[in-house]
C-alpha cells in the first residue's frame, strides 16, 4: 500500500542514504527523492537504492536531485543536513553553521512544498526544529524533530539485554532534550506490563540510564569518523511511516510546547500522537518529583541554545 505521493529528504550522507533506502524498501510512497549538494552523490546513492527494487520488490521510484526545486509537491521532508561537529568546533558554531545550512532548505519548502510534513534532525536537534519552524513560518504541529524514538531504542536496547528479553517487549519513553540532560522515564517503563523498576536493582537502571544519555557519543567513540545512523534512520523511517499512513502513534518526538508540561514556547522531547496531519496532540504524563526536575533541567538546556540562535544576525 502506497502512503503518499512524495517524500524528500535533505541531505544525502549516510543519515539522509540509509534512510531513503528504508523509505522506499517500506513502500511509503510513490516517490522518494534525495537532494544534496553534492554533485553527483544523491544521484548515485539514489540509483543504487533503485537499482534493488527488483530484487527487493518495492514500486516506489527514487530520484536523486542537487536543485532545490525537488522539493516541489513534498508530502513529507525530512531534514537530516549539516555538519557534525569536529574537533575544536564549539557547539555554538555547530549550532549557527548548521543553522546556516536550515534556513536555505526551509524557505526553499515554505515555498515549493506549502503542505508537507517537516521532521527535522539535524543536529542540535531541539533547537535545529525550533528554527526550522520559524522560518518556514509552518504551524507548529506541521514541524517537529526526531530523537526521542532513537534515544528510547536505544534505552529499550539495553534493558532488553539487562533482563534477557525481547526489545520488542520493553516500552517505555526518552524525553527532554537530545543531549546528555535526555531523560529517561523509569516510571512508565514495562515489560509487557511489568514495571521496570520491580525487575532491576536501582544501581542497574542507574547504569542504563547513564549508558542511554550517552548513546550516540559511544558509537562516535567506535566508529572514530562519524555518528549512528543505522539506529537513528530506523527511528525516522518509523515516524514517516506514522504519518504516512496516518497511524495515530503515541511517540515521543520533539514537539512545540505551548504550556504542556509546564512550558511554553520551546521545542523538546515529548510523547505525541503523530499522524497524516503531523503532531495531533502532545500527551502529559505524570513524572516523578524526581522525572520532571530533571525534565525542566533538559528544557533548561534547551533554553541555552536558543539564547545562542536569537543572537544569529537575522
Ligand atoms: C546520535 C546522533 C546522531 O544520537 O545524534 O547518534
Amino acid at each position: 500500500m502506497t502512503g503518499v505521493s512524495k517524500i524528500v529528504v535533505l541531505g544525502a550522507g549516510n543519515i539522509g542514504g540509509s534512510l531513503a533506502q528504508r523509505l522506499a524498501e517500506a513502500d511509503l510512497a510513490e516517490e522518494v527523492t534525495l537532494f544534496d549538494i553534492v554533485e553527483g552523490l544523491p544521484e548515485g546513492k539514489a540509483l543504487d537504492i533503485q537499482e534493488s527494487a527488483p530484487i527487493l520488490e518495492f514500486s516506489t521510484r527514487v530520484r536523486g536531485s542537487t536543485s532545490l526545486d525537488a522539493i516541489a509537491g513534498a508530502d513529507i521532508v525530512i531534514e537530516t543536513a549539516g555538519l557534525a561537529r569536529k574537533p575544536g568546533m564549539s557547539r555554538s558554531d555547530l549550532l549557527t553553521k548548521n543553522a546556516g545550512i536550515l534556513r536555505g532548505h526551509a524557505e526553499a519548502v515554505r515555498a515549493k512544498a506549502p503542505g508537507a510534513i517537516v521532521v527535522v534532525v539535524t543536529n542540535p536537534v531541539d533547537v535545529m526544529t525550533f528554527y526550522f519552524r520559524e522560518i518556514s513560518g509552518f504551524a507548529p504541529a506541521r514541524v517537529f524533530g526526531e530523537s526521542g524514538t532513537l534515544d528510547t531504542a536505544r534505552f529499550r536496547t539495553f534493558v532488553a539485554d539487562a533482563l534477557h528479553v525481547s526489545p520488542r517487549d520493553v516500552t517505555g519513553f526518552v524525553l527532554g532534550t537530545h543531549g546528555d540532560t535526555m531523560v529517561p522515564v523509569l516510571s512508565l517503563t514495562n515489560v509487557s506490563g511489568v514495571p521496570l523498576t520491580k525487575l532491576l536493582p536501582a544501581d542497574r537502571l542507574d547504569a542504563i540510564v547513564d549508558r542511554t544519555r550517552k548513546g550516540g557519543g559511544e558509537i562516535v567513540n567506535l566508529l572514530k569518523t562519524g555518528s549512528a545512523y543505522y539506529a537513528p534512520t530506523a527511528s525516522q523511517a518509523e515516524l514517516v511511516r506514522a504519518i504516512a499512513r496516518d497511524q495515530h502513534r503515541l511517540l515521543p518526538v520533539t514537539a512545540h510546547l505551548n504550556g504542556e508540561f509546564g512550558e511554553k514556547g520551546v521545542y523538546v522531547g515529548v510523547p505525541v500522537v503523530l499522524g497524516r496531519q503531523g503532531v495531533e496532540r502532545v500527551v502529559e504524563v505524570d513524572l516523578t518529583p524526581a522525572e520532571r526536575a530533571a525534565f525542566q533541567t533538559s528544557v533548561r538546556a534547551v533554553r541555552e541554545d536558543l539564547a545562542i540562535l536569537a543572537q544569529m544576525p537575522k
